[in-house]
């Protein structure tokens, strides 16, 4: 698969594609990541990439110019498909997840716009973006960190890139939805808290028991937005029973960890 970042930045790349699982992905192939600078894509000596917004207001606006330019050059470059799918970032994009994310690991040609300033001319996503995606409710100063964590949860979607394929199988945002289970290691005791015992114990099938009911817990708890009672197996919704009977059992006993 191949990732063509467009950005004012592209020194910010260095450190988080160098390193761990993505640097070592690029070394065997499996990706490849190329960043160009929208500056080069300019036509005037002083390579002006941003304008006074028309309507007046505060800060600066891209230009299209030089970003519909360099979409237009990197696919002149070519890349594995007739034509990339080009991602625009921007705060008013549709939330990315990773129903998302495992859509956009089948394509093997993605182009990222990272935007900078008070956001781009309106024209370049009328003209060349075929999503507009956002990494969450709140603004940064810059696409670059947007593209970091695209391209990290999609790549590691990837044949090959995980050591481990099933890791990317059986865990938070799955196709059931819900969160993974606490994952516990060596020491089995530590600082007086002590691994749960069924981990311990060999029994598979209460090893598996134990994790489904924890991820039922721990996406009732923090994320009940997930939770999608209807298409819960009858198994699942005993264990859903047994967390709702136990955290009201909690909450009785003590009542200031319960908010009211
Ligand atoms: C300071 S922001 C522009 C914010 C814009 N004026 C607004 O209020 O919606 C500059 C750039 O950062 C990127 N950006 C900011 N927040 C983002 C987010 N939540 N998700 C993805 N990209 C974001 C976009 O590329 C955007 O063009």
């Amino acid at each position: 698969m191949v990732f063509d970042i467009l950005t004012l930045f592209p020194g910010m790349f260095s450190g988080p594609f160098g390193e761990s699982i993505l640097g070592r992905a690029q070394r065997e192939g499996l990706l490849t990541i190329r960043v160009w600078d929208i500056r080069d894509h300019t036509d005037d000596k002083h390579r002006t990439v941003d304008d006074a917004p028309y309507g007046g207001g505060a800060g600066m606006v891209m230009k299209p110019e030089p970003i519909v330019r360099a979409v237009e050059h990197v696919i002149q470059t070519g890349g594995p498909a007739e034509r990339p799918r080009v991602i625009l970032f921007a705060p008013q994009g549709a939330r990315f997840n990773q129903h998302i994310a495992r859509e956009l690991a089948k394509e093997s040609w993605l182009v990222l716009i990272c935007g900078h300033y008070e956001g781009i001319d309106d024209r370049v996503r009328q003209l060349v973006a075929d999503d507009v995606l956002s990494i969450g409710d709140f603004v940064l100063t810059g696409g670059e960190p947007a593209a970091i964590v695209l391209v990290d949860a999609v790549a590691r979607l990837l044949p090959g890139v995980l050591g481990a394929p099933e890791s990317a199988e059986e865990e938070s945002f799955g196709p059931d939805g819900l969160l993974e289970y606490p994952q516990y290691t060596r020491p089995a005791e530590y600082r007086g808290l002590a691994v749960p015992e069924v981990l311990l114990s060999g029994n598979h099938g209460a090893i598996r028991r134990w994790r489904r009911k924890e991820s039922l817990k721990l996406t009732l708890l923090y994320r009940p937005d997930l939770l999608r009672e209807d298409s819960l197996t009858e198994e699942d919704r005993a264990l859903l029973q047994e967390v709702r009977a136990e955290l009201a059992g909690e909450c009785e006993e003590r009542p200031g960890d319960c908010g009211d």
